[in-house]
């Protein structure tokens, strides 16, 4: 069977060390049950290095949800990917919708730019560090605009790295679909339409053989109630998963589910 990524997006759920210690925990225990996922666990920046130090020697990879592209000094603020390996990071999510957006509730965010998130890419890649690309479209089109969406993040962010060997996972997530329940997640069907037209992208962007090695999941209201149809039907290796892998019982009853 083909080896599953279940990644666990944190976002701002867990703040506190102590939950994010217990969260780890339960993984490390859950892992000898889930031989068939490659875990990947995403904390907030602040609690990076004592979830990693938390989940030494488990074979559960920690990732940065996001990263900048700047490397060392008058950089105020900012987070350096060499600085989230440092403390253990192997992976970064770049270009997450919630970095993307201009307003998160109102208040002004990130509001990141393809060029921000392409810049982010290399930076990530040239510390040595996995990319988990984020790309999705805010809403559907009838006419399909999304597939240009999808076609101008795809190459915006991977177009200059097309000669590299960047160690590289998509993960598809509709912005409409997020944090949503798992009725609102997207159909399988349309999930497999749109894994196909990523695959293609990917192949124009990278040679057919190292496109078709690049895991490609799906992210938006996953849980362990649409999991199984989702990978069985919809083509994708895995998720990035965000509330339903915070919570010990969801995240533990995702993880049966995908193992199979
Ligand atoms: P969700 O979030 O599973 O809570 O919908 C997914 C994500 O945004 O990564």
């Amino acid at each position: 069977m083909k080896k599953r990524i279940i990644a666990g997006n944190w976002k701002l759920y867990i703040e506190e060390v102590d939950a994010a210690k217990k969260l780890a925990s339960t993984l490390k225990r859950a892992r000898s049950k889930t031989p068939n996922i490659d875990l990947i666990v995403l904390p907030s920046a602040t609690l990076l290095g004592t979830v990693a130090g938390a989940l030494k020697g488990s074979n559960i990879a920690v990732g940065a949800q996001a990263i900048q592209p700047f490397q060392s000094g008058a950089y105020t603020g900012y987070v350096s990917p060499a600085a989230v390996k440092e403390v253990g990071a192997t992976w970064a999510l770049v270009g997450h919708s919630e970095r993307r957006m201009q307003t998160i509730d109102g208040v002004p965010a990130a509001g990141e730019s393809d060029e921000q998130v392409a810049a982010q890419v290399r930076a990530a890649h040239e510390a040595g560090l996995k990319v988990m690309l984020c790309i999705g479209e805010v809403e559907r089109d009838p006419g399909g605009a999304h597939f240009s969406v999808i076609e101008r993040q795809l190459s915006s962010a991977l177009s200059p790295l097309a000669k590299t060997n960047i160690k590289l996972a998509i993960a598809y997530e509709p912005v409409w679909a997020i944090g949503k329940t798992s009725a609102d997640a997207m159909k399988p069907a349309d999930l497999e339409e749109m894994v196909i037209f990523i695959r293609r992208t990917l192949t124009e962007l990278f040679d057919r053989a190292a496109a078709a090695k690049i895991p490609i999941l799906y992210g938006g209201s996953v849980d362990a109630s649409n999991a199984h149809e989702l990978l069985t039907q919809g083509g994708v290796v895995g998720f990035l998963v965000g509330r339903a892998s915070t919570d010990s019982k969801s995240c533990i009853e995702l993880l049966k589910v995908c193992q199979g």
